[in-house]
C-alpha cells in the first residue's frame, strides 16, 4: 500500500489555501473513492483506496510566515524553465504536451550491483508516495512553494546497490528532437541531453525527492513529467526534469549548465544569499506569483532555509570556492 503523509520540513504548508489547490486535492480524492483516476492518476489511485484529505487548514502552523503561502497551482504550471521546449517562460506550457511520456523507463547503471531499468508503472507502485511542501528557488532570483508528492531517490538508489566506489549521481532527462522544439533551435546553446549530478551524500539525503506530482495530481509534462529530481537546498536547475538515465560513477559529472558557464552556474549550486551571481545578487528572491506593483521580495535564506537539515554535508568546505 502507498503511504500517502505530509510531510513539511522547516517550513509549512499555508495560511491561505488557494481555492484551486483545495478543488483539485477534492477532485483527486473524489475520483479516488469513484475509481475514475485512469486518465489522471493511474497508479496512485488504485493504490490509494484510504486516501484522505491532506488539509491546508489556515492556522494549522504555528509561525509560518504569510509570504510562504502555496504558489498557486496556475504559477507552478505556467511559469516554467524547461528548455527542451522553447527559452520563454510559457513555452513548456505551451508546446511540452508534444512530449510522449508513456511508455517511460529509467535507467540506473554504472557502480551498482544491480543495474536494471525500472518502468513507470514500477515506480508509481514501488515505492512509498508522501507529500513535501518545499521553497524552490531558482537561481535566477524567482521563487515558489510548491506541494510535491514523490519517494525519497535514497530509496530508489538503494534498490539498485550502489557499490563502495560509487561517489556522485548522474541524471539525464529524454532527448527526443522531434518532440522537443527547443532542442532544434538554432539559438540552443545546451550540449543535449540536459544533465545533471550531485555526490552520492547529497543523492541519499533524506529531503532529495523524485517527485511524480504536484498539488495531489501527476507532475504536467512541462513540470518534468513523468518524474523528476527536486533538491530543495540548491538552485532550481539542479531539479532535472524528465528523467531517463540515472549512473553511479566515481567521477563529478559534467553538468549541462556548468559546462555552459562554470563560472556562473557551479556543481554544488546551494542557494546561498552571500555568493551573488556573477551578474546578480542572490539575497533577495521574487516569491511567485510577484508583479511590478506587487513584487513580493523576500529575503533569500543560506541553503534555501533547509540549513538544520544539509548544512553538515558541506562542514569545512568553502562555499564562496565550490558554489
Ligand atoms: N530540466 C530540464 N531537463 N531542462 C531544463 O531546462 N530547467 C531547470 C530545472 N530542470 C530545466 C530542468 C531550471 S533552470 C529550473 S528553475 C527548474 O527546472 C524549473 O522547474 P519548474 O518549471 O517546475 O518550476
Amino acid at each position: 500500500m502507498i503511504r500517502r503523509t505530509r510531510h513539511v520540513p522547516q517550513i509549512a504548508s499555508s495560511e491561505i489555501t488557494p481555492e484551486t489547490v483545495w478543488l483539485n486535492r477534492r477532485n483527486l480524492i473524489k475520483a479516488a473513492a469513484a475509481g475514475t483516476m485512469a486518465t489522471t492518476l493511474p497508479t496512485l489511485a488504485s493504490q490509494t483506496p484510504d486516501l484522505k484529505p491532506l488539509s491546508y487548514v489556515p492556522g494549522e502552523c504555528d509561525g509560518c510566515a504569510a509570504e510562504e503561502a502555496l504558489t498557486p497551482l496556475e504559477d507552478a504550471t505556467s511559469y516554467n524553465n524547461f528548455y527542451e521546449f522553447g527559452t520563454d517562460k510559457s513555452d513548456p506550457a505551451e508546446y511540452a504536451h508534444n512530449m510522449t511520456i508513456d511508455p517511460w523507463s529509467v535507467e540506473v547503471s554504472g557502480l551498482v550491483n544491480k543495474p536494471g531499468k525500472l518502468n513507470l508503472e514500477d515506480v508509481l507502485s514501488g515505492f512509498d508516495l508522501e507529500e513535501r511542501v518545499y521553497r524552490f528557488r531558482c537561481v535566477e532570483a524567482w521563487s515558489m512553494v510548491v506541494p510535491w508528492i514523490g519517494f525519497p531517490l535514497a530509496d530508489l538508489l538503494q534498490r539498485f546497490e550502489p557499490t563502495a566506489d560509487a561517489r556522485y549521481v548522474a541524471f539525464k532527462t529524454l532527448y527526443r528532437p522531434k518532440e522537443m522544439r527547443g532542442t532544434r533551435s538554432f539559438t540552443s546553446v545546451i550540449d543535449w541531453p540536459y544533465r545533471e549530478g550531485l555526490r552520492l551524500d547529497e543523492a541519499m539525503h533524506p529531503l532529495t525527492l523524485m517527485a511524480v506530482g504536484l498539488y495531489g495530481k501527476t507532475l504536467p509534462n512541462q513540470n518534468g513529467a513523468p518524474l523528476r529530481l527536486v533538491v530543495p537546498w540548491k538552485y532550481g536547475f539542479k531539479s532535472i526534469k524528465s528523467i531517463v538515465s540515472i549512473e553511479l560513477t566515481d567521477q563529478q559529472p559534467k553538468t549541462s549548465w556548468q559546462e555552459l558557464a562554470a563560472q556562473e552556474y557551479g556543481f554544488f549550486s546551494n542557494v546561498n544569499p552571500e555568493v551573488d551571481h556573477p551578474r546578480w545578487s542572490q539575497r533577495y528572491e521574487r516569491r511567485l506569483p510577484s508583479s511590478l506593483f506587487k513584487p513580493n521580495r523576500v529575503p533569500t535564506q543560506l541553503f534555501n532555509g533547509y540549513a538544520d537539515q544539509v548544512a553538515s554535508l558541506y562542514t569545512g568546505m568553502d562555499l564562496k570556492k565550490y558554489y
